[in-house]
């Protein structure tokens, strides 16, 4: 039986997500992003894949990133922009360059937040938008990606 590649994923984190633990908790709970990332290595482990984790304030950093990921073949990503989710036509046009197949993950319920929130310049070129379950909305994101890539 031939095996396939490891499939690898990008994880992207948007402005002020480097702030979890200490930033508004009781919106984004307790976690810090090097525990949510350990976690998700986890997972990654349990599942067979690896992930490559990025994280910045600069949107254009988060659009090369983006670049680099499809210039390295990954599988695809899961985004959670946090702000430029809501303002990036930039970071849209660089997932739609791809192929990178995403997932857009908040960790808040933006649809129960201020108006703004609710539009995104991404949802509707993502596989999927899972929003409002916390850390657990990463992980439940990457099982469906590495499910989605086996089945080809
Ligand atoms: C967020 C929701 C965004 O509206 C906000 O700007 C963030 C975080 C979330 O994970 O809930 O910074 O993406």
């Amino acid at each position: 039986m031939s095996v396939g590649a490891v499939k690898r994923f990008l994880v992207l984190q948007g402005p002020n997500l480097d702030r979890l633990g200490r930033r508004e908790p009781e919106t984004y709970g307790s976690m810090t992003l090097p525990e949510l990332q350990a976690h998700l290595d986890e997972v990654a482990a349990e599942l067979g894949c690896e992930l490559a984790h990025y994280q910045s304030a600069r949107e254009g950093r988060l659009v090369e990133r983006v670049h680099q990921a499809i210039d390295d073949g990954f599988d695809g990503a899961i985004v959670n922009a946090a702000a430029y989710t809501h303002t990036s036509i930039a970071l849209r046009d660089a997932l739609l360059a791809g192929p990178l197949p995403f997932i857009e993950v908040h960790l808040s319920n933006v649809y129960a937040r201020e108006s703004f929130r609710h539009h995104s310049y991404l949802a509707d070129v993502a596989i999927g938008v899972i929003t409002g379950l916390g850390p657990i909305g990463y992980a439940l994101a990457l099982r469906a990606l590495v499910g989605r890539a086996s089945v080809g």
